[in-house]
């Protein structure tokens, strides 16, 4: 049989790139810039599978103008919020993801985030940096501890377990809210919360590791913000979809939340201005699995995919 065709939209570790080519017949768009709708309806008539971000978007409208040439869609991404399921299912289009070996990179920035919003990195650097420092005293930049704190997790999945083993190095109590608790050898005794209702009185700190869903969007709303404690302080390395922007805003000008840690927003790239005017907001630009590791070990799970369904095995990480 003659090697399959792979399309690589953006520009993928140099190892990734190079077992691709080893493999099969890659073509990579030139530029690193996100695949357009028009790019990916016109690439699906030339190649076999395709290795697509977070940032090509397969909705209901490009997957019904896809050609059946090409019969399989290995994300290098966990997050599949960017691909219409349901449609890919209908056409008989396997899709895959790269869960596990991002979790701690992902985990890892969350953890700046929530250090950064705690402890004033965004002035404190500023202030540093532009030379601006010429006083010191106690109460001066004064943050919030996280050690001891309570810290709420929403979505205990590989990422969240990620997260509260490193936040319990840092002495902190973990609550979580899961669809269904976790096994206690999992628990490493964190509190299930069966709802949010529970869950969010408690969360000195919370941090949303969910995927962003019809069901999750919007989930830290002005509802639920008003739920936490006052002072309370919020991280998001999962999609910018889960947060409503305008409340965490609101929340943030009442002081009712103290800070945030943002990687992810509604706008990618770009972010939103209104959380740029505002210094207890520390933020990223969506780098959560931003590693050299990880981008790898990412690349390599994606082509595990493919090579399995290539040979006719069932991809170890189908999601449609
Ligand atoms: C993921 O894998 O979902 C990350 O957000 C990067 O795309």
């Amino acid at each position: 049989m003659d090697r399959p065709v792979l399309w690589i939209p953006r520009r993928l570790s140099d190892a990734t790139l190079a077992r691709a080519q080893r493999d099969y017949t890659v073509i990579a768009k030139p530029d690193d810039t996100p695949g357009t709708a028009a790019e990916i309806i016109a690439m699906s008539a030339q190649v076999d599978a395709m290795i697509p971000c977070h940032s090509e978007h397969f909705s209901a409208d490009v997957v019904a103008k896809l050609d059946p040439r090409m019969r399989i869609v290995a994300n290098h991404s966990v997050g599949v919020d960017h691909c219409d399921l349901e449609s890919l299912a209908k056409r008989g289009i396997v899709v895959t993801n790269t869960p596990d070996v991002l979790s701690d990179a992902t985990a890892e920035i969350a953890m700046l985030l929530m250090l950064g919003a705690a402890r004033h990195a965004v002035a404190g650097d500023r202030l540093v940096r532009t030379g601006a420092w010429d006083s010191w005293s106690p109460s001066f930049m004064v943050g919030t501890q996280i050690t001891g704190a309570r810290l709420g997790i929403i979505g205990m999945g590989r990422v969240g377990r990620a997260f509260a083993q490193k936040a319990r190095g840092f002495g902190m109590e973990i609550h979580y809210h899961n669809r269904s608790r976790l096994s206690p050898k999992d628990e490493h005794g964190a509190i299930w919360h069966e709802t949010l209702d529970t869950l969010l009185p408690q969360a000195q700190f919370l941090s949303l590791h969910c995927p962003a869903t019809a069901q999750t969007r919007d989930l830290l709303n002005a509802q639920t913000l008003a739920m936490l404690p006052k002072g309370a302080i919020v991280v998001n390395t999962a999609r910018g979809a889960l947060v409503d922007e305008d409340a965490l805003i609101a929340a943030l000008d009442s002081e009712h939340i103290a800070a945030a840690g943002l990687d992810c927003f509604k706008v990618e790239p770009g972010g939103n201005p209104a959380f740029a005017m505002r210094d207890n907001v520390f933020m990223l630009p969506h780098i959560g699995s931003a590693t050299r590791a990880t981008r790898d070990a990412m690349g390599f799970r994606a082509l595990d995919n493919l090579d399995a369904f290539f040979a006719g095995r069932a991809p170890a990480d189908r999601v449609a």
